[in-house]
C-alpha cells in the first residue's frame, strides 16, 4: 500500500489556517460533498446539514450577537486582532456553513469525535483551496438553528463549520514545541 509521505501530510496540515475573511463564492454541491466524504471517513458517523440560504446564515449570526451583546464581540474581535469593526463576527461572511449534529443513538464520545471529523473536512477543505472557520461562538443561536433546519427533538447541534474561499488569510497561532508539550515515561 502506497501512502502519502509525512512532508505532503505535514505540508497540507501547514496550510491548513483559520479563514475569517471570506470570497462571496459558494462552494458548489461538488465542492461541499468531497470535505464531507473526507469528514465521513473519520471514526464515527455524525449528519450533516448544509445551510446556504444566505438569510437563514444571517439570521443565526444576527441572533448570536444578539445575544452575546455588541461589547462581548467587540471584546472577542480585539482579541483576536481586529482593529475595525468586523461586519459578520459570527461566520465571518462564509458563504456556506455546515452544521454537524449528532442524533441519539449514533453512540460515541461527541467531543473527541466530531473533533476527529471536522479536521478532516478542514483539511480537505485545505486541498481544494477553501478555508473554515470553527464557528463555536453560534452555539448560542443552536435554538433558532435547529428550528431553521426543522430539527427532531433528538437531534443535536455539536458544531457549525464556516466554509469557502479565503479572501485573505492571516498569521497562524503560534503552537507549542515537542519540549514544551511532550514528557516520556
Ligand atoms: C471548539 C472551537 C470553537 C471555536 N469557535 C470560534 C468562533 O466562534 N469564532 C472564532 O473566531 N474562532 C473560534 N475558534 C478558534 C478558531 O477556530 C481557531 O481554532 C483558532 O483561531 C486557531 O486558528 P488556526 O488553527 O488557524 O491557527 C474556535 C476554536 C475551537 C477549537
Amino acid at each position: 500500500m502506497t501512502v502519502p509521505s509525512y512532508e505532503d501530510y505535514t505540508e497540507l496540515i501547514h496550510k491548513r489556517q483559520t479563514v475569517r475573511h471570506f470570497t462571496d463564492r459558494v462552494p458548489t454541491k461538488e465542492e461541499i460533498e468531497k470535505v464531507i466524504t473526507a469528514a465521513l471517513k473519520a471514526p464515527q458517523p455524525w449528519k450533516f446539514h448544509v445551510v446556504q440560504d444566505k438569510e437563514m446564515i444571517q439570521k443565526i449570526s444576527s441572533n448570536t450577537v444578539e445575544k452575546a451583546t455588541q461589547a462581548v464581540i467587540d471584546r472577542i474581535m480585539a482579541g483576536l486582532g481586529f482593529t475595525e469593526p468586523v461586519e459578520e463576527p459570527v461566520f465571518y461572511g462564509a458563504p456556506t456553513v455546515i452544521t454537524i449534529t449528532w442524533s441519539a443513538g449514533m453512540g460515541g464520545s461527541k467531543g473527541l469525535d466530531i473533533g476527529l471529523a471536522v479536521m478532516q473536512l478542514e483539511l480537505a477543505a485545505t486541498t481544494l483551496g477553501m478555508g473554515t472557520i470553527n464557528a463555536g461562538f453560534s452555539g448560542m443561536s443552536n435554538d433558532m438553528t435547529r428550528e431553521l433546519l426543522q430539527l427532531p427533538e433528538d437531534e443535536e447541534i455539536i458544531v457549525n463549520v464556516g466554509i469557502g474561499f479565503p479572501e485573505r488569510t492571516e498569521p497562524t497561532q503560534p503552537r507549542f514545541t515537542l519540549d514544551e508539550r511532550v514528557t516520556y515515561h
